[in-house]
């Protein structure tokens, strides 16, 4: 099928380069002309592991190629995808300028049917005002040109790849969630996926959209839970570790997303809480225990800054080394990442920061200053009076503590994932805190 993707970021791309990997004939979109210019050099604007191969495996078989211009790249596809972005406003409502431009952009070159399916993370009835956007510009077209009515529908088909093992998430689907208003919508999509085999969930549009924000919410309250879990943990006198093993054996609650630590960041989960809770609002619910999962992960990081601030004691003048800073492993990004927010409130109080990220560094230096980027984790911990662990990278499970501990100013860890082993370190020398670990 000829399919455009508007918006060639870390969905638009895996998406796109997946479904020519597929057999589908995809044109990439982006307004951003560099992201464009590098794609055409066959070089990823995103770090995303085994993307690149499957980028050079595709233009090279010639299912794959990039544009930036969207009206003529849906001008020849008969499905559109839209996955640009869909940041917070400050009231924390989904802002949706990026989704109606491309809506338009999309309708201003349309002269036959097509599908145009939301990719995006968007709001209940955004389906709704996307198809307004587009009969507008068709009207517009219709009424100054005499050109003839073209019929066109909108379907809702969100995305559910994590960063980091993104390909293989699209490639292997728990499920693919489709929301039509029409049997020819649905045919379309079910031919669009039907090589990747997967259970395809039928559903309307406002069902998809509500699936996308729900479950993004689910998985942010399941992280808030056991953050919770911890604090009590550090007061009683239990290892927050075993609890979630102990509760994650049970089929019904799952260990994946069951891990306590500095809190959810990324550009997601914070953004669809939000979105949901103000969707909540405006139709007339108070969504209070997801408005409690916000708080619980903003607290998570001032209770680690108190743990580090209280074993440090002064922090003014003082070398805190800090390794890692995307939000999670395997990615660059660094929206909502904990580590902002953490590396800023240390800074205030005084303390010099040194770190070092195996991906995020250049997205890193643009967002901090003050900062000093470190080659390795060797190089942090050179003089560093703390170590704080922020990502759980693999490449920090191999350090040799050994060797840390004779770079090191002061022996002293605060590990905000629980990457080590608590008993080793002490072993080793080291003084470590960890998150819902402290007191057992
Ligand atoms: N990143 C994730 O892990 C993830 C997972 C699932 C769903 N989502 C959702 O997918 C959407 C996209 O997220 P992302 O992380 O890929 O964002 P991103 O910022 O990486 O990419 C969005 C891209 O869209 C481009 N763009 C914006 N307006 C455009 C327009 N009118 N025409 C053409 N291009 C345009 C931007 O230049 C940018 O390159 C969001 O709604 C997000 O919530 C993201």
């Amino acid at each position: 099928m000829n399919i455009a993707i508007i918006g060639s970021g870390y969905v638009g791309l895996v998406t796109g380069i997946c479904l020519a990997d597929i057999g589908h004939k995809v044109v990439c979109v982006d307004n951003d002309i560099s992201k464009i210019k590098k794609l055409k050099n066959l070089e990823l604007p995103i770090y995303e592991p085994g993307l690149e191969d499957l980028l050079k495996r595709n233009v090279k078989k010639k299912r794959l190629s990039f544009s930036s211009s969207v009206t003529d790249a849906s001008k020849k596809a008969e499905v559109i995808f839209i996955a640009v972005g869909t940041p917070s406003k400050k009231n924390g409502d989904a802002d949706l300028t990026y989704v109606e431009g491309a809506a338009r952009d999309i309708a201003k070159g349309m002269d036959s049917y097509k599908v145009i399916v939301e990719k995006s993370t968007v709001p209940a009835h955004t389906g709704k005002e996307i198809k307004r956007a587009i009969r507008l510009v068709l009207h517009q077209k219709h009424k100054n040109k005499r050109v003839k009515n073209i019929d066109f529908d909108v379907a809702s088909n969100p995305e559910f790849l994590r960063e980091g093992s993104a390909v293989t998430d699209f490639m292997n689907p728990d499920r693919i969630v489709v929301g039509v208003e029409t049997k020819k919508a649905e045919k379309i999509l079910r031919e669009v996926y039907k090589p990747l085999k997967a259970r395809l969930i039928i559903t309307d549009i406002n069902s998809a959209e509500i699936i996308k924000h729900a479950s993004n919410s689910f998985l942010a309250t399941k992280i808030s839970f056991a953050n919770a879990i911890s604090q009590i943990c550090d007061k009683v006198g239990a290892d927050v570790l075993k609890v979630v093993e102990g509760m994650g054996l049970d089929k019904r609650i799952g260990r994946d997303f069951l891990s306590a630590g500095v809190g959810y960041g990324g550009s997601c989960f914070p953004k669809d809480v939000d979105a949901f809770v103000r969707l909540s609002e405006k139709v007339g619910y108070d969504f209070s225990l997801l408005r409690e999962v916000r708080c619980i992960n903003e607290s998570q990081k001032k209770a680690f800054l108190k743990l580090i601030e209280s074993h440090m004691w002064i922090l003014k003048n003082k070398t805190v080394g800090v390794l890692g800073l995307a939000f999670k492993p395997n990615t660059d990004d660094m929206r909502s990442a904990p580590s902002f927010d953490i590396i800023k409130s240390l800074q205030k109080e005084g303390a010099k920061i040194k770190a070092y990220d195996p991906q995020a560094m250049g997205n890193s230096k643009k967002i901090f200053s003050g900062v000093k980027f470190c080659k390795d984790a060797y190089d942090v911990a050179k003089s560093a009076d703390c170590l704080v662990v922020l990502t759980e990278w693999d490449e920090f499970s191999k350090i040799n503590f050994r060797k840390i501990r004779q770079l090191m100013n002061n022996p002293l860890v605060f590990d905000g994932r629980n990457m080590y082993d608590r008993q080793e370190m002490k072993k080793l020398g080291f003084e470590y805190y960890g998150i819902g670990i402290n007191s057992i």
